[in-house]
C-alpha cells in the first residue's frame, strides 16, 4: 500500500470493513460521535448512525446474527442486553463514560436499599448492573417525557448519574429527585461566560445544547435535547448557522444533513476554564475502521453478560422502549425538541 494516498489507503479499510461486515453476517451501529469514517460505513453498508436511543431498537429490530457496536461500552451492552441470541461485537471493549465509571453499582444499589420509598431511575450510561437495579432506564432524547409520567403519577424519583441531566429534567418538571453527582467529562467543560461572549459575535446563530451541558449552558439554548434532536433542527434548516455545545464528532453528520450551514464549535475553553479540552470524547475516539476489521476477524471485543444481570436490566431498558413507542418518539431523527426560546 505504499504508494497509496492516506484517502487510498483509508478507503481500502473501508472497503475491507465493509467486506469483513458481510462476511461475518454483521451490522454496524455507530454512534453519532465517532469519526466520520465509521459513520460513512454504517451508512454505506445497511447499518445506522444514531443517538443511544435509536440505536438500542436498531439493534434489537436488526436481522443480523453479529451487531458491531462504535460507541462507547454501555452502547454494546444494552444492544446484547436486548438481542441475547445475537453477538455484540466493541471495535474497543475498553471503551467507556465517565458517567458509568462514577456510578459502580454496589453503591447504586446501597443507594437504592436507603431510599424504598423512590422510583430509581437511571439514564442509559449506566452499566448492565446498575441497570439491573433500577425501575426505568432513560435517554437523553426521552428523559423529559418519562419523567413527567412519573410525577404525574406521584412518583419520588432516585436519578442517577448524570447531575446536569437530572437538573434539566428536574427543572422542567418539578419532580422530586434526589439526585447522583455524576458528569460528562466532554459536556461538563463546555462555558457559559465564552459562549455569552460567542453569541454576541454571532447573533444569527442557532445555540444547539446536549442536556449533559452545565445549567448556565442549558440556559442560553434555544434547542436542547439528545443528539437526534440537535441533528433534527439542522436538517429542518432552522438557521444558516449554529452554535453547537455537544462533542464535535457530531459535526460530520450535521454537515451532511445542511452542507450550507455554519457550524460554530461552543466555547470549551477561556478565561473560565479550568483545563483544556478538545471536546471529543476520548472513549468515542477508541474506536476506528482498523478496530472493526480486527474485532470481527478475531472475534475480539464480544460483550458477555451474566443472564441474571441481563434478564433484570432488560425488563427497564423494555420498559423505556415500550414508552417511546407508545409516545411516538420516533426513530430516525426523533426525541424531544425543546424550545427553550429566544436568547
Ligand atoms: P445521546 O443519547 O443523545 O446520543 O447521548 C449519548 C451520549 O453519550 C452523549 O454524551
Ligand atoms: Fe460518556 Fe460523555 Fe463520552 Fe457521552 S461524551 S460517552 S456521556 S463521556
Amino acid at each position: 500500500m505504499a504508494d497509496l494516498s492516506l484517502t487510498d489507503r483509508r478507503g481500502a479499510l473501508a472497503q475491507q470493513a465493509a467486506e469483513a461486515l458481510r462476511a461475518h453476517d454483521a451490522v454496524l451501529i455507530a454512534h453519532y460521535y465517532v469519526d466520520g469514517e465509521l459513520q460513512d460505513l454504517a451508512q454505506a453498508t445497511g447499518g445506522c448512525v444514531a443517538d443511544s436511543l435509536e440505536m438500542a431498537r436498531f439493534g434489537r429490530d436488526h436481522e443480523a446474527r453479529t451487531l458491531v457496536v462504535a460507541g462507547v461500552r454501555f452502547m454494546g451492552e444494552t444492544a446484547k442486553i436486548l438481542s441475547p441470541e445475537k453477538r455484540v461485537l466493541m471495535p474497543e471493549l475498553e471503551a467507556t463514560c465517565s458517567l458509568d465509571l462514577g456510578c459502580p453499582a454496589d453503591e447504586f444499589g446501597q443507594w437504592c436499599d436507603a431510599h424504598p420509598d423512590r422510583v430509581a431511575v437511571v439514564y442509559a450510561n449506566t452499566s448492565a448492573a446498575v441497570k439491573a437495579r433500577a425501575d426505568w432506564v432513560v435517554t437523553s432524547a426521552c428523559a423529559l417525557p418519562i419523567v413527567r409520567h412519573l410525577h404525574a403519577q406521584g412518583k419520588k424519583l432516585l436519578w442517577a448519574p448524570d447531575k446536569h441531566l437530572g437538573g434539566y429534567i428536574q427543572e422542567q418538571t418539578g419532580a422530586d429527585m434526589l439526585m447522583w453527582s455524576g458528569a460528562c467529562i466532554v459536556h461538563e467543560e463546555f462555558k457559559a461566560v465564552e459562549l455569552e461572549l460567542l453569541r454576541k459575535e454571532h447573533p444569527q446563530a442557532l445555540v444547539l445544547v446536549h442536556p449533559e451541558s452545565p445549567a448556565a449552558v442549558v440556559a442560553q439554548a434555544d434547542v436542547v435535547g439528545s443528539t437526534s434532536a440537535l441533528l433534527k433542527a439542522v436538517a429542518d434548516k432552522r438557521a444558516k448557522s449554529y452554535i453547537v455545545a455537544t462533542d464535535n464528532g457530531m459535526m460530520h453528520r450535521l454537515r451532511q444533513v445542511d452542507p450550507e450551514a455554519i457550524l460554530i464549535e461552543a466555547p470549551t475553553a477561556g478565561r473560565s476554564a479550568t483545563c483544556k479540552s478538545c471536546a471529543h470524547c476520548p472513549w468515542m475516539a477508541m474506536n476506528s475502521l482498523e478496530a472493526v476489521i480486527h474485532c470481527l476477524h478475531s472475534g475480539a471485543g464480544e460483550i458477555h453478560i451474566d443472564p441474571p444481570v441481563r434478564d433484570a436490566a432488560r425488563a427497564c431498558i423494555e420498559r423505556m422502549l415500550a414508552f417511546t413507542a407508545a409516545s411516538a418518539i420516533a426513530p430516525p431523527a426523533g426525541g424531544f425538541v425543546q424550545h427553550i426560546g429566544a436568547v
